[in-house]
């Protein structure tokens, strides 16, 4: 049991919205995400490039589920709609019910850095910052106090095996502990969702089982969301749920496994 992935605690927080809850759906919000016909096209150079055609998803709290296709299908365009990087062109996007598309930008990056963690492929880690001033990060911008700042991106860190690497930069580590100091920085903040957009597809195969594995208890034991893109198929079947796209359209869906009534995800 020296796995620093199998070893993590990550101390639950009772208050982040978006999280798998007693009640779920009896207590009024009915689904994590809604999509209805979500659209988007990009317009460059007089070119339009449908990415996503009309896309309809319905996503429960406490999901574990991966989105697969082949390159250019449209996987990460998605992924910013559904984290609130991105606006669709048409279609509606529900939140927890809330209508998240008719919200200003300064709300949008607001509900964005309370409730959701963005974890990417290539780390998108600050170079020159230590790991613990990246995972200090997003607080420094939710207006958390520098002496809880110190403390939780200590205990994050720990919490991903790696408190022997709060002072170390990107370029002193491995890949996986690299995407271990991206993980504990997407949940400093304490989301009830995290969205992974290939975050396994730069990190040999053992480092990419342990990250899997840490998405996995965040789930299992914490009631997190996880939405992960993915090609590798070792990965989508460790997740509960998979949806495949191609050319903009979801092809598969493989449905929800959280019953319609009672709790969440996590038992
Ligand atoms: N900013 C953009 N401008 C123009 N075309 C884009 C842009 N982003 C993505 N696309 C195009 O949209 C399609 C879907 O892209 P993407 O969502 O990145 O696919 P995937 O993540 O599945 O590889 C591709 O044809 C891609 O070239
Ligand atoms: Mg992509």
């Amino acid at each position: 049991m020296s796995d620093p992935a199998t070893d993590t605690v990550v101390r639950p927080n009772p208050d982040a919205s978006l999280r798998a809850t007693t009640g779920g759906e009896g207590g009024g919000v009915p689904f994590l995400i809604e999509g209805r016909g979500l659209r988007r096209v990009f317009s460059t150079g007089g070119v339009d490039t449908v990415a996503l055609a009309s896309v309809d998803v319905t996503i429960r709290h406490g999901e574990m589920l991966a989105i697969i296709g082949p390159s250019g299908s449209g996987k990460s365009t998605l992924m910013a709609l559904l984290g609130c990087l991105d606006r669709p062109t048409s279609g509606t996007y529900l939140l927890e019910g809330r209508d998240v598309t008719r919200l200003s930008d300064d709300d949008l990056s607001a509900v964005r850095n309370r409730t959701i963690g963005f974890v990417f492929q290539s780390f998108h880690l600050l170079p020159r910052s230590t790991a613990r001033e990246n995972v200090e990060l997003p607080m420094i911008y939710a207006g958390v106090p520098r002496r809880e700042r110190r403390e939780r991106s200590k205990a994050r860190l720990e919490a991903v095996g790696l408190g022997h690497r709060l002072d170390h930069r990107p370029n002193q580590m491995s890949g996986g502990e690299n995407q271990r100091v991206a993980i504990a920085r997407a949940l400093v903040n304490n989301p009830g969702l995290i969205l992974a957009d290939e975050p396994t597809g730069n990190l040999d195969s053992r480092s990419g089982a342990e990250i899997l594995g840490l998405f996995t208890r965040l789930n299992r034991e914490q009631g997190v969301s996880v939405i992960l893109v993915t090609h590798d198929p070792r990965v989508a079947e460790k997740c509960d749920r998979v949806i495949e796209i191609l050319d903009g359209v979801v092809t598969r869906d493989s449905g929800s496994v959280i019953p319609t009534h009672g709790a969440g995800g996590a038992s």
